[in-house]
């Protein structure tokens, strides 16, 4: 179909995450291709109400492809959720003739991205930019890869360490609210025990497991705990741990902002520029109100209602085999 479209605007929102760079290249790559002037707003909806925004031409995303973050910035805007700050965000957009926009981002940049469209009826379409994993409506979200493959490359290291002491590592990964990091981590890290916020964590039951552990001639062992566990954090239940029994040897290493950082992996690089132009080309089509995301490697999309309220379901699967790999 051929594009009504004249003015799109790109941004990122949120916590950044690796790929971005890549789905900004093909966003802007796949427009100039189709004739559509294309512009960057720097640090999302802070930079959308400050018009703080950059035109935008093939050049000017060349050699971004393997750069980790994101080179049109990104915030959590708190002006944003208010309808004064979104009336001078709406009076940019207006003042520059933008009349689509292509928001990379998480569940909170999909709800703006919601509200954008019922205050002013610009075209949105989304796309999943987050390490959590934790949008429903795709399979990945961009960055994930990358930040599990970070995270298993600290376990590989922490795992030498621990083993040359006898120690019992508690290593936290990133994860507001999902434990997907922590899952994929841990499994492909080898860890003992993975603790995730969608399951129940019994401190005492991860104690009877470690000895247990012990009593198999386990000499060292590592614990993954996602940030958002129902127990705490790395450092609350080592000292729980080590409360109940005071004989294990333990450490924490907290992961933090390092998962979020990096150059992407080749899986983000093709699912941020897949992502990308597919962005383009519903917009084209007269489509907004979406997320696109993967499903199956092929590309599907999610009303912005469902994948902001939903939340995808732990893998089953995975949990069990967690279990099983682990004595
Ligand atoms: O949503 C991604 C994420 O990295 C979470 O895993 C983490 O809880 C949060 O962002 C940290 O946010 P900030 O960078 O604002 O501290």
């Amino acid at each position: 179909m051929k594009s009504e479209i004249r003015h799109l605007a790109v941004f990122t929102s949120g916590g950044d995450s690796p790929g971005m760079n890549a789905c900004i290249r093909a966003s802007v790559r796949a427009a100039v291709g189709n004739g559509i002037r294309i512009t960057g707003i720097m640090r999302g909806y802070q930079g959308m109400i400050e018009d703080d925004m950059v035109p935008l031409n093939a050049r000017s995303v060349s050699n971004i492809i393997q750069r980790g973050g994101t080179i049109l910035k990104s915030a959590r805007s708190e002006e944003f959720m208010h309808r004064q700050g979104r009336m001078r965000a709406i009076e940019n957009l207006k003042k520059h003739n933008i009349d689509a926009l292509i928001a990379i981002g998480g569940d909170g940049t999909f709800r703006g991205a919601n509200v954008l469209i019922d205050e002013c009826g610009i075209r949105v379409v989304g796309i999943p930019g987050t390490i959590d994993n934790d949008l429903f409506g795709t399979d990945f979200t961009l960055g994930f890869d990358t930040a599990v493959n970070t995270a298993v490359e600290a376990i590989d290291k922490i795992r030498d360490t621990a083993a040359s002491h006898d120690r019992l590592f508690f290593v936290e990964v990133m994860g507001r609210d999902a434990g997907y990091i922590a899952l994929w981590s841990g499994i492909s890290g080898g860890a003992e025990s993975i603790l995730l916020p969608e399951e129940k964590t019994d401190v005492g039951q991860l104690v009877e497991l470690l000895r247990k552990g012990e009593k198999s001639q386990k000499s060292s062992s590592i614990v993954i705990v996602c940030e958002g566990d129902d127990a705490g954090g790395a450092v609350r239940i080592a000292e729980e741990v080590k409360k109940l029994d005071p004989h294990f040897d333990t450490r924490v290493t907290v992961l933090g902002h390092v998962q979020r950082g990096g150059s992407p992996s080749a899986s983000d690089r093709i699912l941020g520029t897949r992502l990308g132009v597919s962005a383009v080309e519903y917009l084209m089509a007269g489509i907004t109100g979406v997320m696109v995301g993967i499903r199956n490697g092929e590309i599907v999309d999610t009303p912005f209602t469902e994948a902001t309220k939903k939340h995808p379901a732990m893998d089953n699967e995975f949990l069990r085999i967690a279990k099983i790999v682990s004595i």
